[in-house]
C-alpha cells in the first residue's frame, strides 16, 4: 500500500548573518505542520537549508577577507545548531553551494535554453543588491527599491533572459482556477494585479561578479540567485536524480514563506516548472512578519532577538509554544518578553504544569503511583472523554486548514475543563472514603487518560515536552510510534502502570531582566508584638478557589476575583495585578481571611482578602492547590 506523502519546505535562508527569532518563527511553523502530518500517518518529506550565492554575500565575505565558501559554511553551521536546539525536525537541509545543486541548475538552465526560452540580450536597469532583485525605473519608490526601501544600483551588462512573459496567460489561468495555490487570500489578489500590470521578461544572469553557478554554455556568467535558489526545492525532491523520490514528494503540498518573498514563488517558481514541463506546487503559504514590542527588527536598533539565547533561557518547547499560540497564520505578530513570559506562566506551568502534577502527586498519593481499573462512568466523566474526542476531531480540522492557534486553543480548552474536572470530583475527599475506591479510582484514570490524549497532540508543537508527560505517567509504548488515531479513543492507557513522581515542566518564570543583578531581598525584621492563640484564632482564613477574575477598570494595580468558598461565592478586590493576569487565577485555590471588615474598592464592595508573600516588589500568593474550596487554614 502507497502511503500518503506530503512535501514541505522552508525558504532556503540567506547565511549572510546568523538567524533571527522570524526565521525561528517560520521554520517552527513548519515543522508543526510537519510533525503533524507524520502524526497523521503521511510519509513526510521536510525540507529547509541555505541560499548560498550572490552578490550580497559576496561582498560580506571581501569585507571579512574571506573567501565566500568560508564566509557561508562558518554561518551555516550555526543555522544548523539553532535547528537542533529548536527541535526541528527537517528531513533534508540543502545547501546551494553542493554539487547535486549545482549540476541540476546547469541542466535546467541549459534545458529552457535549449527549447528558446531563455535568450540573451542587452540589460539596462536598477538592481536591489539586499533583495538580490531587478527593477524597472517605473517600479521604483522615489528611486528606491519598492520592497526594502533601501538604495538601488544601476546595472548594465550582457544578460540572459527567461521568457516570462511568454507564460503569463496560463500562469493567471492556473491561479484562477486552483483557488487554494497562494494563500493567504490577500497575498492572492495582489499577485493577480501584479500579473495583470504584465509580467517582463526577467533577468537570470549576471557578469559583475562570479559568486554563483556558472551558466553552463558562456561561464562568463553566474546564474541569477532567485533562480538558482528556487531550483532547490525539486533538487532536494530528487529531481533529474531520484525518479521515485520525485514521483512520491513532487508536487510539493506547501511552500511555506514569509508575505515579501511570496511573488518570487508564485510566479517566477512556477513559470520555470511550466518551462520545465513540470506539475507546479499545490500552495505557497506567505505567512506574516514579526515585530519586536511592536518595532520592525534591525541591526541598527539593536533589538535582533537572538533565538538561541531565547532557547537557553527558556526552553524550546516554550518558545515554539508562544510563536504558535500568539500569532496567527497569515499575520504580522509581535514578541514581547512579557507575552512570553505570561504565556509560559499562565498556560504552561499553570494549566498544563498543573494538570499534571496534581494528577500524579494524587495517584501517588492515594493509589501508590498505580493506575488502577477504572469503575463504572457517571456523567460528569462521560461528559470529560467525550469532551476528548471532540478536541481531537476540532484540532484535526484546524490542523488540516492550517489555523494552528485554533488548534492549540482546543486542547487548552480540554486541559482548563480537566482542571475543573479535579475541583468538581475532589478526589482527595473520595480518598477518605473506602466505599469510594471505585470512584476514586475512575477519577484518576480519567485524568491520566486526558494528560495521555493531550500529550499527543501537543507534540507536533512541543516535541520535547510531550513525551515528558508520557514517561512521567509511566506509559511503556514508544512515543514515537504514536498516531493521532491513538489520542481519538478514550480508554487507550493501560491499567496497571506505575506514574513517576511529578517533575515539573515548565518552571514558573519570575519576571527578571536576564541582565540585571539580583539584588539582595531586604527582609523586614520580626518586631511585631505577640498575640495569643485565641487573638488569631478570630482570624477566620479559609481556602478560596478563584472562579473569575477580571482587571479593574482604569486601577492597573487593582483585579476583581469571584472566589469560591465551597458554600457561597463572594466578590473581593486584590491589588494584585501587576504580578498576576487574570487568566493565571482563575482556578487558583487561594488562602484568604473571610470575616474581614468589607471595604468598598473603586465602587466595588471587597468582602475578603487574599494573602501574598512579598518581597523587594515580588509577590506570590498563598495556596492550597489540592484543597478544596472552603477548607480552613490554621
Ligand atoms: O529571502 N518575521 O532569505 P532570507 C517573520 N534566500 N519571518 C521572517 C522575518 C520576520 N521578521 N524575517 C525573515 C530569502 N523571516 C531567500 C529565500 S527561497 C527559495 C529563498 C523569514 O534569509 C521569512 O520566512 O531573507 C522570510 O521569507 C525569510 O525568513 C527570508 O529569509
Ligand atoms: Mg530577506
Amino acid at each position: 500500500m502507497q502511503s500518503k506523502s506530503f512535501y514541505i519546505t522552508t525558504p532556503i535562508y540567506y547565511p549572510s548573518d546568523r538567524l533571527h527569532i522570524g526565521h525561528a518563527y517560520c521554520t517552527t511553523l513548519a515543522d508543526t505542520i510537519a510533525r503533524y502530518k507524520r502524526l497523521n500517518g503521511f510519509d513526510v518529506f521536510f525540507l529547509t537549508g541555505s541560499d548560498e550565492h550572490g552578490q550580497k554575500i559576496q561582498r560580506k565575505a571581501q569585507e571579512q577577507q574571506v573567501t565566500p565558501i568560508a564566509y557561508v559554511d562558518k554561518i551555516v553551521a550555526t543555522f544548523q545548531h539553532l535547528w537542533k536546539q529548536l527541535h526541528i525536525s527537517n528531513d533534508d537541509f540543502i545547501r546551494t553551494t553542493e554539487k547535486r545543486h549545482y549540476d541540476l541548475v546547469q541542466a535546467i538552465f541549459q534545458k529552457i535554453y535549449d527549447q528558446g526560452d531563455i535568450y540573451k540580450a542587452a540589460y539596462e536597469g536598477w538592481y536591489c543588491t539586499p533583495c538580490e532583485t531587478f527593477w524597472l525605473e517605473r517600479q521604483l519608490n522615489d528611486g528606491k527599491c519598492p520592497d526594502c526601501g533601501r538604495p538601488v544600483e544601476m546595472v548594465q551588462e550582457e544578460s540572459y533572459f527567461f521568457r516570462m512573459s511568454k507564460y503569463q496567460d496560463r500562469l493567471l489561468k492556473y491561479i484562477e482556477e486552483n483557488p487554494d495555490f497562494i494563500q493567504p487570500i490577500s497575498r492572492r489578489n495582489e499577485m493577480i494585479n501584479f500579473i495583470k500590470s504584465g509580467l517582463e521578461d526577467l533577468c537570470v544572469s549576471r557578469t559583475t561578479f562570479d559568486w554563483g553557478i556558472p551558466v553552463p554554455f558562456d561561464t562568463k556568467h553566474v546564474v541569477y540567485v532567485w533562480f538558482d535558489a528556487l531550483s532547490n526545492y525539486i533538487t532536494a525532491a530528487g529531481y533529474l536524480n531520484d525518479r521515485e523520490k520525485f514521483a512520491k514528494y513532487w508536487p510539493a503540498d506547501i511552500h511555506l514563506v514569509g508575505k515579501e518573498i511570496v511573488r518570487f514563488h508564485s510566479i517566477i517558481w512556477p513559470i520555470m516548472l511550466m518551462a520545465l514541463g513540470i506539475e507546479l506546487p499545490k500552495m505557497v503559504y506567505g505567512h506574516g512578519w514579526l515585530v519586536v514590542e511592536g518595532d520592525k527588527m534591525s541591526k541598527s536598533k539593536g533589538n535582533v532577538i537572538d533565538p538561541l539565547a531565547l532557547i537557553d533561557e527558556f526552553g524550546a518547547d516554550a518558545i515554539r509554544y508562544f510563536l504558535l499560540r500568539e500569532i496567527t497564520l497569515g499575520s504580522d505578530g509581535n514578541f514581547s518578553r512579557d507575552a512570553l513570559i505570561n504565556r509560559i506562566n499562565a498556560d504552561l506551568a499553570n494549566d498544563l504544569g498543573n494538570l499534571l502534577h496534581r494528577t500524579l502527586n494524587m495517584i501517588g498519593r492515594f493509589n501508590d503511583g498505580i493506575i488502577l481499573a477504572p469503575g463504572a462512568m457517571e456523567s460528569i466523566d462521560n461528559e470529560l472523554a467525550t469532551l476528548a474526542r471532540n478536541t481531537v476531531a476540532g484540532y484535526e480540522r484546524y490542523m488540516d486548514r492550517l489555523e494552528i492557534n485554533a488548534a492549540l486553543k482546543e486542547v487548552w480548552a480540554l486541559i482548563s475543563r480537566t482542571n475543573k474536572y479535579i475541583d468538581e470530583t475532589a478526589p482527595w475527599s473520595l480518598a477518605k472514603d473506602p466505599n469510594q475506591q471505585e470512584r476514586l479510582n475512575t477519577v484518576l484514570y480519567s485524568l491520566a487518560e486526558t494528560l495521555r490524549i493531550v500529550s499527543i497532540l501537543i507534540s507536533p508543537y512541543m516535541p520535547a515536552t510531550a513525551p515528558k508527560i508520557w514517561s512521567q505517567l509511566g506509559i511503556r509504548t514508544d512515543f514515537a510510534k504514536m498516531q493521532l488515531q491513538d489520542a481519538q479513543q478514550w480508554g487507550g492507557l493501560e491499567v496497571g502502570i506505575k506514574v513517576a513522581q511529578p517533575q515539573p515542566i515548565f518552571p514558573r518564570i519570575e519576571d527578571k531582566p536576564v541582565a540585571d543583578k539580583k539584588p539582595v531581598p531586604e527582609i523586614q525584621p520580626v518586631q511585631t508584638p505577640e498575640v495569643s492563640i485565641d487573638e488569631f484564632a478570630k482570624m477566620d482564613l479559609r481556602v478560596a478557589k478563584v472562579i473569575a477574575a477580571e482587571k479593574v477598570a482604569k486601577a492597573d494595580k487593582l483585579l476583581k476575583l469571584l472566589v469560591d468558598l465551597g458554600d457561597e461565592q463572594r466578590t473581593i478586590v486584590s491589588g494584585i495585578a501587576q504580578h498576576y493576569t487574570p487568566e493565571e487565577l482563575v482556578g487558583k485555590n487561594v488562602v484568604m481571611i473571610i470575616n474581614l471588615k468589607p471595604a468598598k474598592i473603586r465602587g466595588i464592595e471587597s468582602r475578603g482578602m487574599v494573602l501574598a508573600a512579598s518581597c523587594d516588589g515580588k509577590l506570590t500568593l498563598v495556596t492550597a492547590p489540592d484543597m478544596p474550596a472552603g477548607s480552613k487554614v490554621k
